[in-house]
C-alpha cells in the first residue's frame, strides 16, 4: 500500500557541546552548508536517528540563524532511548535526517508582552523566542526559569540573566515559587507560555483555565498518559487517496491499525504532543485527544496516535 510522503532534510552534525549536567547541544547543518528550511521561534523538528528511532526536539537557536538547527538534549537514562542514542552514539560528522520544522510561536503585533514559564530543560523552546525578541525588540518579555539548583544551558542564558530578562528561581534555596504570581493577571496584550514537567503544566493550566485560549501557550515534551475510552467502538478508516479500508478494533489506536495495514506513518511522541503523525481527515466525526491542534486545525487534521472516532467510518486524506 502506498506510503504518505515523509519530508526529511539531510543534515550533518557539525558541533556537540556540553551544556550542563547530562545536557548536550547538537548543531545540525546542511552537508553543503546551504540554508536550512525556515522555522518559527521555538519550533521543533523530528530527528530520524541512525538506529531508526524518531524523536522530537525544540530548536533553541533563533530563526534568523538559518544555517543551523541547534537542539538541546538531556540524557534520560530511563527514557525510551532517543536521548541515550544521541548522547552515546552520535558524533560530529554523522548524518541525521530531520523533518521540516513544525509549531513554534510566531510573534504577533497584538502581543506587547510575553511571559514565559520554564521548568529546567523546558527552557529550550523559549530560548529561541527570547533571542528573537531580544534582537528584534518586537515585544517585552520575561522568562521565569525554575530549576532545582543548576541552570541548564547556563553559558547561553548568562547575558539574558544578567539583563534581568531571565529570572532564575532555585527551588533548592527558596522553595517552589508561586506560579500565580509569576503568571500575573495576563491581559489582552500579553501572552503567557509554559514548558516544563507535567505537574507544572497542570498547575499552569489550572491558573489560566478561564483565560482566552489565544493568550495561553503550552509546550509539552512528555506526552500525558494515553486516554483509554472504555466505551470505544470499532470503526473503519477509508483512505481517500489509495482507496483502501482499514478496520480499527475497539480500544486500538488509529496509528496501530494503519501500521498493521502497512501504512507508513511518521511518529515520535505517540501521545498527541509533537505533531509528527498529523493526517488530514475529510469525512466523519473524529474525537481529538491531542494537545497541539487549534480548533481551526481540528476541522481538517487529526493526530492518528491519539484520535478516535465517533462515527462508524472516518475518511482520511491518505
Ligand atoms: S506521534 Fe506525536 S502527535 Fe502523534
Amino acid at each position: 500500500m502506498s506510503a504518505r510522503p515523509i519530508t526529511t532534510v539531510k543534515t550533518v552534525v557539525t558541533d556537540i557541546e556540553a551544556a550542563g549536567t547530562g545536557i548536550k547541544l547538537f548543531t545540525l547543518a546542511d552537508p553543503d552548508r546551504w540554508e536550512l528550511p525556515p522555522f518559527k521561534p521555538g519550533a521543533h523538528i523530528d530527528l530520524h536517528l541512525p538506529n531508526g528511532l524518531v524523536r522530537t526536539y525544540s530548536l533553541c537557536n533563533e530563526p534568523a540563524d538559518s544555517a543551523r538547527y541547534v537542539i538541546a538534549v538531556r540524557r534520560e537514562a530511563d527514557g525510551r532511548g532517543g536521548s541515550r542514542a544521541l548522547h552515546d552514539e552520535v558524533g560530529i560528522g554523522d548524518v541525521i535526517g530531520v523533518s521540516l520544522p513544525r509549531g513554534g510561536l510566531e510573534p504577533q503585533p497584538r502581543f506587547g508582552r510575553y511571559v514565559f514559564l520554564a521548568g529546567g530543560i523546558g527552557v529550550t523552546p523559549f530560548l529561541s523566542m527570547a533571542r528573537h525578541l531580544e534582537r528584534t525588540k518586537q515585544a517585552d518579555f520575561t522568562l521565569h526559569l525554575i530549576v532545582r539548583e543548576e541552570v541548564p544551558l547556563a553559558a547561553h542564558l548568562g547575558v539574558l540573566v544578567e539583563e534581568g530578562r531571565i529570572i532564575v528561581h532555585r527551588t533548592s534555596r527558596a522553595g517552589r515559587p508561586d506560579l500565580a504570581a509569576l503568571v500575573g493577571k495576563g491581559g489582552p496584550g500579553t501572552l503567557v507560555a509554559c514548558c516544563g514537567p507535567e505537574s507544572m503544566i497542570e498547575d499552569f493550566e489550572r491558573l489560566t483555565a478561564v483565560w482566552p485560549a489565544a493568550s495561553v501557550h503550552i509546550e509539552r515534551f512528555v506526552a500525558p498518559p494515553p486516554v483509554i475510552d472504555p466505551d470505544a467502538k470499532p470503526f473503519t478508516l477509508s483512505l481517500a487517496r489509495s482507496g483502501g479500508e482499514i478496520h480499527v478494533r475497539a480500544g486500538q489506536t488509529m496509528l496501530a491499525a494503519l501500521q498493521e495495514g502497512g501504512i507508513d506513518i511518521a511518529t515520535s511522541c505517540c501521545g498527541g504532543i509533537c505533531g509528527a503523525c498529523k493526517v488530514g481527515w475529510i469525512e466523519g466525526k473524529p474525537v481529538h485527544r491531542d494537545r497541539i491542534l487549534s480548533s481551526y486545525e481540528r476541522e481538517r487534521y487529526l493526530m492518528v496516535c491519539v484520535a478516535g472516532s465517533d462515527s462508524d467510518r472516518l475518511v482520511l486524506d491518505l
